[in-house]
């Protein structure tokens, strides 16, 4: 998964690794800066959800959601593994999971 040196994010399915600029001030960031296909409809402004994913590795290096994390989470009642790609801090060794297919069967 990580390299041996700098940060790294890992997004699945399809395994991307991507090192993380010190101008990323997001995991979405990451995404769209390496061209990872990651949904971010309101361009990450966190009011639309589509940046959602699962936290598969790393969730403890997080800090707590903010403020608009945290109103989407419990609107949508949120797992502690679902987070917002455009409202998570880009940290080091994160591996995360966008399943549309399962927030279809969810909703
Ligand atoms: S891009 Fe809309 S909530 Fe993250």
């Amino acid at each position: 998964m990580a390299s041996k040196s700098g940060k790294f994010i890992s997004f699945l399915p399809g395994h991307r690794d991507v090192p993380v600029s010190q101008k990323d001030q997001s995991v979405l960031d990451v995404a769209l800066r390496a061209k990872v296909a990651l949904n971010h409809t309101c361009g990450g402004n966190g009011t639309c959800g589509t940046c959602r994913v699962f936290v598969i590795q790393g969730l403890e290096k997080l800090g707590p959601r903010n403020e608009i994390e945290a109103e989407m989470a419990q609107d949508r009642v949120f797992q502690a593994s679902e987070r917002l790609a455009c409202q998570m801090e880009p940290v080091d060794g994160l591996v995360v999971f966008q399943d549309i297919f399962l927030r279809w069967q969810r909703r």
